[in-house]
């Protein structure tokens, strides 16, 4: 079973993911990372982003070690990925493993729970639930400058909003995979919610569906047991 959680950055996605994947048991894969790592890669090897076949040998020399590096995180590297993630061929190379993740998560998951941009749309168009994140620009940047801050970077507000803005709009106009709700999405505007409720409210779209499949799934089993 699947549960696509799309949306632009700071929405509240990342958390709502985690959290929504540890009350069901199924397994977390942030799809941003991956991007972020070809990101960071870029950046390492001194390619311009733009340089799309330098981009796509980065891409294909990432590893999973990579994806613990804290660098990931930065703005700067959040800045990349979305450069990179406009290029077809970096597109490709990751859908593959994203769609392998959701197929085949870790032993003992029920499931996986996939956060990024064009889940619902591109990576698992079939999943079962979609869930599209939002918030308005300010409250977004607001939530970026704290989580930056929190985590000892520096951070001004003004220039966190242009860089988001500017990335959302890279994001929603690209050629392919653009960032858009899937058309049987859940919305879920986190403008004026804190993460609590919005855990409770993406429960209250996915439980049921979830619970829905799982009976379904028992009773097959059944059939088969008594059939054998
Ligand atoms: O989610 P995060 O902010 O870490 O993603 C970084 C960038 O990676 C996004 O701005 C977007 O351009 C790209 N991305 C994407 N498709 C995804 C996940 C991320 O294009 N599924």
């Amino acid at each position: 079973m699947i549960v696509a959680v799309d949306g632009p950055a700071a929405a509240g996605k990342g958390t709502l993911a985690c959290r929504l994947a540890e009350r069901l048991g199924f397994a977390y894969m942030d799809t941003g990372l991956l991007y972020r790592a070809v990101g960071l890669a870029v950046l390492r090897r001194g390619v311009s982003p733009g340089n799309g076949e330098a981009v796509v040998e980065a891409a294909h020399g990432v590893h999973a070690a990579a994806l613990a590096d804290p660098m990931l995180r930065s703005e700067i590297v959040g800045h990349i990925a979305s450069q990179v993630a406009v290029i077809p061929a970096v597109r490709a190379i990751l859908l593959t493993c994203q769609r392998s993740f959701a197929r085949y998560p870790p032993e003992g998951t029920g499931g996986a729970v996939m956060d990024g941009r064009d889940v619902g749309t591109v990576v698992c168009p079939h999943a079962e639930c979609k869930l599209f994140v939002t918030a308005n620009l300010a409250v977004r940047a607001k939530r970026r400058v704290n989580e930056l801050r929190e985590r000892g970077m520096p951070a001004i507000e003004s220039q966190v909003l242009a860089k988001m803005h500017e990335r959302d709009r890279r994001d929603q106009e690209r050629a392919i995979a653009l960032l858009r709700p899937a058309e049987d999405a859940f919305i879920l505007d986190t403008s004026e919610m804190n993460a609590d409720v919005a855990l409770s409210m993406a429960l209250a779209y996915v439980a049921p569906k979830v619970s829905s499949r799982m009976s379904l799934h028992a009773r097959d089993q059944g059939c088969r047991s008594e059939r054998s």
